[in-house]
Formats: C-alpha cells, sequence, structure tokens
C-alpha cells in the first residue's frame, strides 16, 4: 500500500486533477481511432447520433429498454484472449420491467445477466429474472404495497460473500441466488435475524472477512447498522437516529469507522403513485456521520455539508486523524425531470476526526461527470492507489455512458479507454489478477447503440487505454443496468 499522499505535488491535487480530466476529455477519442487492444473487435465505427423519442420514457428505449426472453448460449465466440486465471461468474444486476413498461428506472424488475468464464473459454451466457414475489405476481413496486422483505424488485446489485451470491435491491430483503444458472434460491434473511434492508452496496472488510451493510426504511427505525461474520451470521446491529426518511444508497468503512450519508433526498409518498417514490427537499440540509467501526448509534458523530447527493464512493480510508471519502458528487438530485440537475463532478471528502466536533472540507478531484466507482476491494477502507470510474457523456434526454477511467492516485495520472462513439460501457468492476493492488482486470458490458448489440469486455485494469485484450458478443442486446460482482471458482 503507498503511503505518501499523492496530491501533494506543487501543483496541487486540485489544479492538477482538473487538467488532468480536462486532458483525458479532450484525448478521449484517440483510443478508438487509433483501433482497440489486440483482440478487441472494431469501434471505428461511423458515430450514429443517440436518438430519443421524447414520448416515450427513456429508460424504456435504446439501450436500456428491456429485454423480454431468458436466454442462454454456451461455448461463446471469443475475440482476444481470456485470461485462463480468471474462472468464474461475472453477474451483474439490472432493471427489466417483465411487462416492457415501469414507472422509473429504478423500478422495473430484477434481472441478472451472468456469463462464465473457464480457463480461457467463455462457457455460457445466460439472463435471469430474480423471482421475487414482485416478478411472480407482475406487480411493481407500487401496487405491491411496502417493499419490506423480499417483498421487492431485487434489481440494483449484486455481492458474494460467507459463500452465497446475493441480489440485493434499495430496500427490502436480499436474495439468495444460485451462482450455478443464476436461479433464485430464496429470501435471504440471515437465519431470521434480519428484519431491516439490506443495502444494495454492502462493503466488505478485506482483513477481518465481515460484511458491512445497513438497511434504510420509510418510518423509524429509518436507519439499521449491521455486521455480519465470514460465516454468514449477523454479529451485531444498532439502529442510527436519522431525521426523517432519506435515501441512502451507500456508505463507507475505514479500518476503523463506518461513514453514513444523510442527504436530502427524502421519501414522498404524494408521487409513489407514479414516479421513483424520492424526492430533492431544499429544507432537509445534509450531514455525514461518522462512527466506529462495529459501533451503535449512540456513539455516531454528525457533520453539516452543502446539500448534494451521492450514491457511490469509490472508497474510503483513514490517514492518522482525518478520513477521506472519494464520492460521485450531484449538486442535485431527484429534482424534476430524468434526475434533476445531473451536474456531477469527482470530490474528495475529508474529515478530521481529533476534535469535539467534526472537521470537514470538500475538493473537486476530477471536474468531470462520472460514477460507478471501483476500486480494488482488497483496500477497501484503506488508502487505495488505483481506481476506476465509468464516464459520461453528455445528452439531453438520456442517461448516456461512455467508456472507463482510470485514476493512478500515487502518480496523478489519468488514463481512458473510450469505447468509440456508438459504444457505452457499465460499472467495470475490477477482479484481482496479482499480488499488486490494481494488478488484475476490468469486467463490464459494452453495448453499441448502432448495432442494438452488446458484448462483454475485459480490459487490463492497469492499461485500460490499450482497449479490450478480450471481447465476447453475446446472443442477446443487455440493458444498461446497475452493479455487478465477480464469483471466482471454489469461493
Ligand atoms: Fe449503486
Amino acid at each position: 500500500m503507498t503511503t505518501r499522499d499523492p496530491f501533494t505535488r506543487p501543483l496541487g491535487r486540485r489544479q492538477f486533477l482538473r487538467s488532468m480530466g480536462a486532458a483525458a476529455g479532450g484525448l478521449a477519442i484517440a483510443p478508438w481511432l487509433s483501433g482497440c487492444g489486440d483482440g478487441a473487435t472494431s469501434a471505428t465505427d461511423v458515430a450514429v447520433p443517440l436518438q430519443v423519442d421524447p414520448s416515450r420514457p427513456w429508460w424504456l428505449q435504446n439501450g436500456f429498454g428491456p429485454v423480454s426472453a431468458e436466454v442462454e448460449a454456451f461455448d461463446l465466440p471469443v475475440v482476444g484472449a481470456l485470461p485462463p486465471e480468471l474462472t468464474g461468474l461475472y453477474v451483474r444486476n439490472g432493471s427489466n420491467a417483465q411487462t416492457g413498461v415501469s414507472r422509473h428506472w429504478f423500478l422495473g424488475d430484477g434481472m441478472l445477466h451472468g456469463i462464465r468464464l473457464d480457463g480461457g473459454r467463455a462457457s455460457w451466457y445466460r439472463n435471469r429474472y430474480i423471482h421475487t414475489p414482485l416478478y411472480l405476481n407482475d406487480q411493481d413496486f407500487i401496487d405491491s404495497g411496502i417493499p419490506q422483505g423480499g417483498n421487492n424488485q431485487s434489481n440494483v446489485s449484486v455481492i458474494h460473500h460467507a459463500g452465497k451470491l446475493l441480489s440485493s435491491g434499495e430496500v427490502g430483503a436480499a436474495y439468495h441466488i444460485d451462482s450455478r444458472d443464476l436461479s433464485t434460491v430464496g429470501v435471504e434473511d440471515f437465519d431470521g435475524k434480519l428484519n431491516t434492508s439490506f443495502t444494495a452496496h454492502a462493503k466488505i472488510d478485506p482483513v477481518t472477512g465481515n460484511m458491512h451493510f445497513f438497511g434504510y426504511w420509510f418510518v423509524p427505525p429509518y436507519l439499521t447498522y449491521h455486521v455480519a461474520n465470514p460465516a454468514g451470521e449477523i454479529i451485531h446491529s444498532s439502529e442510527i437516529g436519522l431525521g426523517a426518511n432519506s435515501m441512502m444508497h451507500s456508505f463507507a468503512i475505514t479500518d476503523r469507522d463506518v461513514i453514513f450519508y444523510d442527504l436530502p433526498v427524502l421519501f414522498a409518498p404524494e408521487v409513489a403513485g407514479t414516479d421513483f417514490p424520492y424526492r430533492w427537499n431544499d429544507e432537509y440540509g445534509a450531514r455525514i456521520g461518522v462512527m466506529p467501526l462495529g459501533g451503535t448509534g449512540d456513539q455516531i458523530r454528525w457533520v453539516e455539508i452543502e446539500p448534494c447527493y451521492v450514491f457511490h464512493e469509490l472508497n474510503a480510508f483513514r490517514d492518522g486523524d482525518d478520513i477521506h471519502i472519494d464520492v460521485c458528487r450531484f449538486d442535485r438530485m431527484m429534482d424534476g425531470e430524468r434526475f434533476g440537475d445531473v451536474r456531477s463532478a469527482f470530490y474528495r471528502w475529508s474529515l478530521n476526526t481529533a476534535g469535539d466536533s467534526l472537521g470537514f472540507r470538500d475538493e473537486v478531484l476530477i471536474e468531470r461527470p462520472m460514477d460507478f466507482p471501483v476500486h480494488d476491494r482488497r483496500y477497501t477502507g484503506r488508502r487505495n492507489r488505483h481506481g476506476w470510474l465509468t464516464t459520461f457523456r453528455d445528452h439531453p434526454d438520456t442517461v448516456n455512458t461512455g467508456g472507463v477511467i482510470h485514476i493512478d492516485a500515487q502518480s496523478g495520472d489519468t488514463t481512458e479507454w473510450d469505447p468509440g462513439p456508438n459504444r457505452h460501457l457499465g460499472e467495470a468492476y475490477f477482479v484481482a489478477g496479482g499480488s499488486d493492488e490494481g494488478e488484475g482486470w476490468l469486467l463490464t458490458y459494452c453495448h453499441d447503440h448502432a448495432r442494438g448489440e452488446t458484448s462483454f469486455v475485459v480490459l487490463d485494469a492497469r492499461n485500460v487505454s490499450r482497449g479490450p485484450i478480450a471481447e465476447v458478443a453475446l446472443p442477446q442486446r443487455v440493458p444498461y443496468g446497475f452493479h455487478g460482482t465477480w464469483v471466482p471458482d471454489g469461493a
């Protein structure tokens, strides 16, 4: 692990990374013009404008549109070379309304898309709905009543812990998934000990193997923190006091701390029948809470910050009395059309814990819209050198991803792969392939909106600008989704 603060160069962190962000944007077109890495399919297509029909919701068309079939295909052709060490399952969750209609991008039925890799082969691809009551009874989030327990769409994320692959939604219980075929085993209630929601962004401490997570809810207790041991047994739970039912999509841990984001997007029952039931609230304010890892709600300390919204952090770590959290920060969220003002940038939040009250400062690391941040999870909660994010392109009518950017926090360098004007990446999930931090691969789905086709791509994580080292054409389009994970054989 590096110990040198990478951002103390004379130019200054803010100035330097802003300039690197601008440079990366300016150079973004170069990789696809010059061809991709050995093995990638051609991405030198002529740009085809991304058309959005304004009469229909953007999340039901183009690459977002749901697919109706559950398919499976075997021994898929590989262009390039899949690393033989990469043997296991890549699986990604997403929102896929079985009726073809949903009230929001976040309100479709959970569907998993998985590809099994085996010693250099792409053994199979399949997509499977998660068999929630909402799916089985053809109901949506709104019609089904309060989404507690298994009564949720389980459409956001996946995590592998204690030998179980779990699918999770924004609220409600997780589902146990059979990693052999993506079938639904059932609701995961941790032997009856979990009666709150299960977050889509649980964190596994790489040293202890404990899984830290929370559930948030519409009525008190609004927030409850839990710890499960490496055997998957809940060993600790504690309620955390919140002023209202704010939407808490993620949180962070360090080796000593748990950090919660209490931000001004609140449950809004007045829109629950027509839309995603959360709205920006100008009155609520915003604050960050810190408590000891494994601690209790009475130990939490809060600090007020400027109102904003954060879905995801890249990582967090402690440096003496300071806690640093690198986040994709939106100025506002859930405030009208699409998501409201979606202006965003990559920030570092820094909390000083030395005094009676928490100190807070923030700074822009890269002034560019990006999200789906990932890190080498062997460094969760520890100072990380490497990070990766999906870039976003401007479009007035739809969410529009681009490529992937690699940030080297030690050198301050950023490098990027842009897959070409017609292609769009999802979250690029890091899989370790060596002992050094960042040594490994990025796995993601890549959609071509001109062809209506999706491929699975593998990138060298520390050399993303080379382009894919392997690419697998998939038998059907994979709608844009949310979060994925990797289940290695034997885990
Ligand atoms: Fe998320």
